[in-house]
């Protein structure tokens, strides 16, 4: 694990580090599948209930490793194991908070469209550069961005190649706060603890639910919505008990 850091620094919480500095934490094929592997061990791990991924002070993520991409042609690029990279991060089913300083650029950006929260720095720039080295986003941006910000606010964005401030970012509801560069990973790690000691199966489920909302028509989304609020779980009935008296509840995931 050289190219990331990955430590446990509040309880049920995972904290992925994004360590390739000198590279502005470029996602290479081995940072992408170190990645990949910690979530699948989050997934795997029952005390792990939220995972923060962020990257340092200066770069989240400037994006796909350029230097990996004339090694191969661009549809070898695409297909290899990097997308199977991007598939776990997609389906990982916990909830997933990204802590954003400096660039979140290209591939960096798109992945924090894979986080279910943004909590961006101050210095946070959000781009699509990818159109100034004669390509377009190609994991996912042209299809979240547009879902996430909109088509013309998307098109200004990849057409350009341009970066947003973090500020701008939060008016798009790229991200949802934004804090002191320094009080990132903080505040980011506060929410994932908060999310920690909630219901592990509900948050599961919710996290499901919102999900759907972007990829199934409406009627169909609703019925399942319904669906899953009927089916009765330990965590839902020792809620109700743990309100009615008066104590904080203790979730199992059952
Ligand atoms: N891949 C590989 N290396 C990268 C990189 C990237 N995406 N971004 C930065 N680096 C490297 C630089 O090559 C440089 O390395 P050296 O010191 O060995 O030369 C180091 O990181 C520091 O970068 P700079 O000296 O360029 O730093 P800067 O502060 O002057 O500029 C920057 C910062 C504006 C982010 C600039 O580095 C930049 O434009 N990077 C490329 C961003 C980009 O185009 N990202 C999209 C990639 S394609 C993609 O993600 C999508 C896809 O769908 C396939």
């Amino acid at each position: 694990m050289d190219n990331t850091i990955v430590s446990n620094p509040r309880p049920g919480v995972m904290l992925i580090t994004l360590n390739r500095p000198k590279s502005l934490n470029a996602l290479s094929r081995a940072l992408l599948g170190e990645v990949a592997a910690a979530l699948n061990r989050a997934e795997a791990d029952d005390v792990i209930r939220c995972v923060v991924i962020t990257g340092d002070e200066r770069s989240f993520s400037a994006g796909a490793d350029i230097k990996e991409m004339p090694e191969s042609d661009i549809p070898k690029f695409a297909e290899s194991e990097r997308l199977r990279g991007w598939k776990t991060i997609e389906r990982f089913p916990k909830p997933l908070v990204a802590a954003v300083n400096g660039y979140a650029l290209g591939g960096g950006c798109e992945l924090t469209l894979l986080c279910d929260i943004v909590i961006a720095g101050e210095n946070a720039r959000f781009g699509t550069p990818e159109i100034k080295i004669g390509i377009f986003p190609g994991d996912g941006g042209t299809q979240r961005l547009p879902r996430s910000i909109g088509k013309t606010r998307t098109m200004m964005m990849v057409l350009n190649g341009e970066p947003i401030d973090a500020r701008t970012a939060k008016e798009w509801g790229l991200a949802v706060e934004v804090v002191a560069t320094e009080r990132t990973v903080e505040r980011a790690l506060d929410i994932a603890a908060s999310i920690a000691e909630k219901s592990p199966l509900a948050l599961r489920m919710a996290k499901a639910d919102v999900l759907m909302a972007f990829e199934k028509p409406l009627d169909e989304s609703l019925s399942l919505e319904r669906k899953m609020l009927l089916w009765q779980s330990k965590d839902h009935r020792e809620g109700i008990a743990a309100f009615a008296e008066k104590r904080k509840p203790s979730f199992t995931g059952r």
